[in-house]
């Protein structure tokens, strides 16, 4: 179940409930798929053949056109990162600047954990979004954010797009936050 960190506070928000109405309030979806639908095998794989991203699109088709029937996606594939990804540094690097999209991102983990970092309202500032597998997450269009792994640097999600060109990462400069990276 996905986590918050505040990280003006350090404040840790856990529990489904508390987590669901925080992100309610931050205007970000939050939902749940279960995450043993996948075999084991897949829910531990991060370097996947096509026919296995075909596998795991087929194992949550039902939810998959669920949600973009509710949501009006067009489009969706798998994106899978691990070390075994070439140039995951550099990805991730580029992963690591807040911007903004003109449409909002769907993430749905199917294996490993992922974070994104989401500006919330003025009385929160920026937060964390810890995810793990079944967790899906929708951050609005415009809304400044980036994406990045956690420790274990593994994850398989599938990603939802309403048309591709509103994936276009716009930056987004914020000099408060870049000072608290430091
Ligand atoms: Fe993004």
């Amino acid at each position: 179940m996905a986590e918050i960190r505040i990280r003006n506070t350090e404040e840790r928000i856990q529990g489904e409930e508390a987590v669901r109405a925080f992100l309610e309030q931050q205007e970000v979806l939050y939902e749940h798929w279960n995450p043993s639908k996948l075999t084991e095998e897949l829910q531990q794989k991060f370097v996947l053949t096509d026919e296995e991203k075909q596998q795991i699109l087929a194992t949550y088709d039902e939810e998959i056109k669920e949600l973009a029937e509710r949501r009006g996606y067009k489009t969706w594939d798998i994106i899978a990162l691990s070390d075994a990804t070439p140039n995951l540094d550099e990805l991730l690097k580029k992963f690591e600047n807040v911007h903004t999209h003109t449409e909002d991102e769907v993430r749905a983990i199917t294996a490993g954990r992922g974070i994104f970092i989401i500006k919330g309202t003025d009385d929160v500032g920026y937060f964390d979004v810890e995810l793990e597998a079944g967790d899906v997450i929708s951050v609005p269009e415009y809304k400044p954010h980036f994406f990045t792994l956690m420790d274990n640097r593994e994850i398989v999600a599938v990603r939802l797009f309403i048309e591709t060109e509103g994936w276009i990462a716009h930056p987004f400069a914020d000099e408060k936050f870049a000072a608290k990276q430091d």
